[in-house]
């Protein structure tokens, strides 16, 4: 009978709302309890009952203590309820939020940056507000939303179109807003607004749009602006003198924040990390350090006035930015007690800091790099001391790789920071990383951080980019990915040592966040659609569940009325290939609905990673291609991997350009290939034939 019930779920998205509805036993609506403007105490404490702040805690910890569900039991896990959100499937689109709890409600946004109030018990849709950001925001990085922001009866979101909304937590109606920064200038949003001491603040993206990257604070009832910090100092300001001081390239300097930040009530200080520089792979335009680019920032957290940095990479131009967030902890580091602060970045490095001075804990060396002189490389970068989570040379050349004596594309082992310029080089960690967006998280018992990671190689090559344009691309050159498998890593890490406590690979990228409970549990998703639960001691797995979509986002546990819930999102998304879907996917130990097959599983079947190149059955076409029509689809789907002009995009596609026969693009757009999603269930052959003709119409002008 279960079985039955979740197969009529799944039979069509559309009709999944209305079916969780008529399963919810018909209950009247219950009363949302609204929330407190919360005291920093209340954010600082691990969350047991309400999970009221993205990282779990203004710690950024992910820790729970809770542990009615813990090693012994989780076994036994099933879904109570699956709850389709009617949106956010689209192929550009990403779920990745991370769902808050307060007293018996979820509040969650998905990639259409709609935003959702869900009852805890029944699964059913309280109310929901619509984002409607315009089709053409937030683009070259795909569309998503990291969650929302919850205080004082608020329901706080930032979307692509840079707008920052409070939403009536009651009702879901709008109650301010504000536009951060015109969407229309390159920058968007994409990460979860940070609620503390009666504002909002909020990190803007943009950083490969030619912008000058900036984190802004908002007055939480009223909405009126309270303080902005530019991640590129101007002039006069400290950090100004690691740009060129002729010229405006400060002005499109980057350092976008993709992350919420954590706070020290007690020090008065609120962190985060930065983005790449911009251009992101052209260093020729500003030589210099590029501050505060790739950077630990700490502000005062009441006026956003500077108060200290930890640059992680000088004058970057491998895209090594650091999206993950940072994470707070109290520790005795060699005898002496410490409040530190850890941050992992895409070199696959943990970042261990001092939080008071933003000295590192364990080390931190500066060593010579090897130069390329038309890239004005840094002639020293800093070196952790520790492990590394991700391997940082290429071991085994991959197949295509030209290994001609100084022309190679492996040059130095394929090292971390070996330069490049217009020949293309191959180079571990990845553009991916490393470490990524999916947010780590810290066990304060045993003093572990767990961190999801991606051992791939990118490919780099530079250009020129010219001036900076309005909302256009300002990469100057391209990066892709070499003919080689990913792995997933995942890594314990003793932050007291900065050495590996245990490390596990998986098939595919790791591309999900994780949390740690007191039950001995990590809980972390899968590009296939499970959802697993790992053991925090050794990373043995003890439970995994088949959700119907890419489970690419961090699990929420909370309490409510002495049971323990687990929730996450299953959406897929665009950089981790996953099945898309809109389900929320409800977890306890009473839940009665059992996991869908595993090996039958959907993202291998449906919209998900194309696998290892096969002869392919060219789809038939029962009319003319429309070559405008396929424009529209390539903005929709392509532009994040393979860029707005086909040369290449963050998603490491490989470029368009190369002049490939119309069966060809044809073929690989339908089937797949590698890591090229397949897809072939998402559009007709006739709009795959119409987006072939748009990428060859490209592809003349580029001759041109
Ligand atoms: C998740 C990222 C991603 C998305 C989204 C994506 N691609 Fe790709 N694409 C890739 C990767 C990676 C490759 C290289 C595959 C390989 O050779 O291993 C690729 C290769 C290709 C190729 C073959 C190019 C060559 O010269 O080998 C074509 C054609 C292509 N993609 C078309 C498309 C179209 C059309 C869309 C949108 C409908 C699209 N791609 C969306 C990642 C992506």
């Amino acid at each position: 009978m279960q079985n039955k019930i979740l197969r009529a779920f799944l039979s069509g998205l559309g009709a999944s709302l209305a079916l969780s509805i008529a399963v919810a036993q018909q209950a009247s609506a219950p009363e949302i309890v609204v929330a407190p403007a919360f005291t920093a105490e209340q954010l600082l404490a691990p969350p047991g009952e309400n999970w009221i702040t993205n990282g779990g805690s203004i710690y950024n910890q992910r820790y729970s203590p809770l542990k009615q569900i813990n090693r012994d039991n989780v076994a036994g896990l099933k879904a109570l309820w699956r709850t389709g959100m009617g949106s956010g499937t689209n192929p550009g689109q990403s779920g990745q939020a991370q769902i808050l709890e307060y007293n018996g409600t979820l509040f969650v946004s998905n990639g259409a940056n709609d935003v959702f109030a869900i009852d805890v018990e029944t699964g059913r849709i309280l109310w929901t507000y619509h984002g409607n950001p315009d089709p053409k925001a937030g683009t070259p990085i795909g569309k998503s939303n990291r969650g929302v922001a919850l205080g004082d009866g608020l329901v706080f979101v930032g979307q692509l179109d840079a707008k920052l909304v409070a939403l009536d937590q009651r009702t879901g109606k709008l109650v301010w807003s504000a536009q951060v920064e015109p969407w229309q200038n390159g920058f968007s949003i994409t990460s979860a607004p940070l609620y503390y001491d009666g504002m909002v603040v909020q990190g803007l993206s943009g950083g490969e749009m030619g912008v000058r990257g900036r984190i802004k604070a908002y007055d939480a009832k009223t909405g009126a602006p309270r303080w902005t910090f530019y991640t590129i100092p101007g002039p006069g300001e400290k950090g100004h003198e690691t740009w060129p001081q002729q010229g405006d390239a400060w002005q499109h300097g980057g350092a976008g924040v993709w992350q919420t930040p954590s706070v020290d009530p007690e020090l008065g200080l609120i962190y985060f990390s930065t983005g790449n520089p911009g251009p992101n792979l052209f260093g020729a335009v500003r030589p210099g350090a590029n501050l505060f680019t790739v950077s630990i920032v700490a502000l005062d957290a009441h006026t956003g006035k500077y108060r200290w940095h930890f640059q992680q990479i000088h004058h970057d131009i491998w895209d090594y930015d650091s999206p993950n967030p940072t994470v707070l902890f109290d520790t005795t580091i060699k005898g002496r007690k410490v409040k530190a602060l850890v941050e992992v970045s895409k070199t696959g490095w943990a970042y261990i800091l001092d939080r008071a001075t933003g000295k590192p804990l364990l080390g931190i060396d500066e060593r010579a790099v090897p130069q390329e002189p038309g890239q004005a490389t840094a002639a020293t970068q800093p070196y952790p001391r520790g492990d590394a989570i991700v391997p940082q040379e290429i071991d085994i050349v991959p197949e295509g790789a030209n290994l001609l004596p100084g022309t190679g594309d492996i040059r130095n082992h394929g090292r971390i920071f070996t330069p490049y310029l217009t020949d293309q080089i191959m180079v571990k960690p990845s553009t991916t990383g490393g470490a990524n967006w999916p947010p780590s998280s810290y066990d304060p018992t045993t003093h572990t951080l767990y961190v999801c990671a991606t051992d791939r190689i990118s490919t780099f090559k530079a250009t020129d980019p010219g001036q900076p344009v309005l909302n256009r691309v300002y990469m100057g050159g391209g990066f892709g990915q070499a003919e080689a498998n990913d792995r997933g890593i995942f890594a314990a890490l003793d932050v007291t040592t900065n050495k590996l406590v245990w490390r596990q690979s998986w098939r595919e990228i790791c591309y999900s966040g994780s949390i740690v409970t007191a039950g001995g549990l990590l809980f972390v998703g899968r590009s296939d659609g499970r959802l697993t639960a790992l053991s925090s001691q050794n990373g043995a797995k003890l439970w995994e569940f088949m959700t119907d979509a890419g489970v690419n986002t961090t699990a929420t546990t909370f309490a409510y009325q002495g049971k323990q819930y687990v929730v996450v999102h299953a959406g897929g998304g665009v950089f981790a290939n996953g099945k898309r879907g809109d389900g929320i996917w409800m977890f306890s130990l009473d839940g009665k609905i059992p996991s869908l097959a595993l090996g039958g599983a959907p993202g291998r079947a449906g919209f998900g990673p194309g696998g290892p190149p096969t002869a392919v059955a060219l789809p038939v076409t029962t009319r003319p291609a429309n070559a405008e029509h396929g424009g529209d689809i390539y903005r929709a789907a392509c532009v994040p991997c393979h860029g707005a002009t086909g040369g290449g995009g963050s998603g490491g596609g490989a470029s368009l350009l190369k002049g490939q026969s119309h069966d060809a693009i044809l073929g690989t757009a339908s089937a797949g290939k590698n890591n090229m999603p397949a897809f072939k269930s998402v559009y007709s052959a006739d709009e795959l034939n119409d987006v072939t003709a748009y990428i060859q119409s490209m592809l003349q002008q580029s001759k041109q």
